[in-house]
């Protein structure tokens, strides 16, 4: 009783006051102090995680261009024939979507890993049997302990910067690929060409020298211009765009298109090349004095074969 008594009437000194008063301010700014730091520290972590992040997907956009989108496109939307979209809702899933959208691809296949577990295997050690007779070539492995180009750590990049399509992914325009099973068959024969197609094709192979950039399935695989395999369908297209129009164009129909695109190529440049924009100029421009006149009717009647 008497200790409690004590306490409650104690009265300290006015030095002692200032003193406690004091020490408590300093205390008190010391906790803001730390706390203030950590959250500090937190948030610089964090932002040197993202810059981490961000750098690894631009090493992996590198390899990207590089290695991978002379086959898969630019945008990852797959090219007929050369290899299927891996930009495509159907392939990747999709993230925006509420709620995200699973790969259907990954559960045609029945692949239980993750996708980037999936992707990753396939840059790795390529495919080395075809899945389906859709692709003109197997995939080709990257690993350089598969005698590829890259090292791992450019391969989970690569991965990265793939996966991250998956929060926009494309819906329009993509070759998917055909489901399990469903490519397998022997492909639809070709639609025989007659001697005047035939002869033609034999100047777009030899004299006209258009399988050095052009890739056609079964027959070229050139790679600085755009892949011709469906130039008809591709021809009645441009011929309808106003940037067509706007160059110059005089097309009105697919044959109209072929033969200005051999005999005047610099009239509408076409935008997109398995590398990366089409250069313009790099198309030969005298292919009509090079020619004898049946050639170039030959060589067209073959490209309106490209359906
Ligand atoms: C020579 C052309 C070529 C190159 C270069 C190429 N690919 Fe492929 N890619 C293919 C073909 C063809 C297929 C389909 C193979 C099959 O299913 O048999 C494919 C399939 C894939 C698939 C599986 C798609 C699916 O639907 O199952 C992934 C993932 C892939 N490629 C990633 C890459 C990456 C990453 C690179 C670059 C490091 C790359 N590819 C470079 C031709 C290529
Ligand atoms: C040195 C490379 C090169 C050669 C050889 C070449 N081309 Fe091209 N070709 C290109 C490039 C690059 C483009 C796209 C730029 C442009 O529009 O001029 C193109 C565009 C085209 C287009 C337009 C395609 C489209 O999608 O609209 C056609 C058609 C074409 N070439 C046919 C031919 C034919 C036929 C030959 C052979 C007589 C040939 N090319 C030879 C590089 C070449």
């Amino acid at each position: 009783m008497n200790l409690f008594y004590k306490i409650i009437t104690f009265r300290p000194s006015f030095g002692l006051r200032i003193v406690t008063g004091l020490v408590g301010i300093v205390l008190s700014l010391a906790i803001c102090g730390i706390v203030g730091l950590t959250d500090m520290v937190a948030a610089q972590l964090k932002t040197n995680d993202e810059a981490f992040e961000g750098r690894l997907m631009e090493a992996g956009a590198k390899v990207y261009f590089e290695q991978c989108a002379r086959c898969h496109g630019l945008q990852g939307k797959g090219a007929d024939g050369a290899a299927p979209a891996i930009s495509s809702i159907a392939f990747l899933g999709a993230q925006n979507t509420n709620p995200p959208t699973p790969s259907q691809r990954l559960k045609d296949i029945g692949w239980i890993g993750s996708l980037e577990s999936y992707i990753e295997a396939v840059t790795t050690s390529g495919i080395p049997i075809k899945s389906s007779q859709a692709w003109e070539q197997n995939h080709p492995p990257f690993a350089q302990r598969f005698a590829g180009p890259l090292r791992d750590d450019q391969i989970k990049n690569v991965t990265k910067f793939v996966a991250n399509w998956r929060l926009k992914p494309f819906t329009d325009g993509v070759v998917d690929a055909p489901k399990p099973g469903a490519g397998s068959g022997p492909q639809p024969t070709p639609m025989p060409l007659g001697p005047k197609e035939n002869a033609g094709l034999e100047v777009f192979k030899g004299a006209g020298g258009c399988t050095a950039c052009h890739a056609v399935r079964g027959v070229a695989a050139g790679a600085v211009g755009p892949t011709l395999n469906k130039l008809v369908s591709t021809a009645e297209k441009r011929v309808t765009q106003a940037d067509y129009k706007a160059a110059g164009g005089k097309a009105t129909d697919a044959a109209g298109y072929i033969r200005e695109s051999i005999v005047a190529p610099n009239t509408y440049i076409v935008p997109d090349c398995p590398q990366g924009a089409c250069p313009s100029g790099v198309m030969i421009q005298n292919l009509q004095q090079i020619l004898k006149p049946e050639e170039l009717e030959n060589l067209i009647a073959y490209l309106m074969t490209l359906r």
